[in-house]
């Protein structure tokens, strides 16, 4: 077990990469509370439940300050710290020539997939100073961070931003214990996908070497990685997690 009694928040937790992480932690020995705003988020919960697992969940929108403030006092006061926060809800980008993209549109984006991932590392440091230091912080960025992909333009800018804000917040909270880092996945078949078709999905498929799309447990093994000790020498990196895509 590599997270014995550590409290976890994983925001976006209800389903796909953040579900699976929500699991694995779980089994590892994490009490954790799922921030999302899915109507699946109970459902989630009963399973980790079901697991053996203690879970709660806290309804949060991580683009809004008041929100992401509560979870994290709401998870102190229910189970005392917070040692880990998965900072993952997300958002996906329609395939959209930029002029007929919105000001809305991109304000949402970066809203949820960059304002979000700020908000709660800026709560999680203030808890984590709070407890005396300690404690590790893993972002969900992309490849889509560091290559560029037509018509996803402000999906792109988001998680390159989402990229070296981790660079920063890990290379100024280092000292205090406090390691952050981000994890950039490959696509990986989850619902952020259900706007794909087959031809769409074969597509993405073939820009991975290893032929085929990521599982939301391998995206959760990086994770486990990142939040506990194996990676006790990892500060302010940016986890490829990718089946070659970048490498190319
Ligand atoms: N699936 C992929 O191909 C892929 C690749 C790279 C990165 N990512 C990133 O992984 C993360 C998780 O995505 P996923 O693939 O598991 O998709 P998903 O749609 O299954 O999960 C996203 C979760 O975020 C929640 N969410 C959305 N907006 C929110 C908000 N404002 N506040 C709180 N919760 C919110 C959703 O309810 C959902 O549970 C995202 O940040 C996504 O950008 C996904």
């Amino acid at each position: 077990m590599k997270l014995s009694e550590k409290i976890a928040i994983i925001t976006g937790g209800a389903t796909g990469i953040g579900k699976a992480t929500a699991e694995l932690f779980v089994k590892h020995g994490a009490k954790v509370v799922i921030a999302d705003l899915s109507d699946q988020s109970e459902a989630t919960v009963e399973e980790l439940i079901s697991l053996g697992g203690e879970a709660i969940f806290v309804k949060t929108n991580v683009s809004n300050e008041a929100e992401v403030q509560h979870v994290v006092e709401e998870t102190a006061r229910h189970f005392g710290r917070l040692d880990i926060m998965i900072a993952n809800a997300g958002i996906g980008h329609p395939s959209t020539p930029i002029a007929e993209y919105s000001l809305e549109s991109w304000q949402q984006m970066i809203d949820i997939n960059l304002t979000g991932v700020f908000l709660c590392n800026k709560y999680a440091i203030t808890q984590m100073q709070k407890q005396g230091g300690g404690g590790t912080i893993v972002n969900t960025a992309s490849i889509m961070g560091h290559v560029g992909m037509p018509y996803t333009a402000s999906y792109n800018a988001a998680k390159a931003g989402v990229a070296n804000l981790t660079r920063s917040l890990g290379v100024t909270y280092a000292k205090e214990g406090i390691r952050i880092n981000a994890v950039c996945p490959g696509f990986v078949d989850t619902p952020i996908l259900n706007n794909a078709d087959e031809a769409k999905k074969a597509q993405l498929v073939a820009l991975h070497p290893l032929g085929r799309l990521g599982r939301p447990e391998e995206i959760a093994n990086a994770m486990l990685f990142l939040a506990s000790d194996d990676s006790s020498f990892v500060v302010a990196s940016n986890l490829l997690v990718d089946g070659g895509y970048t490498a190319q």
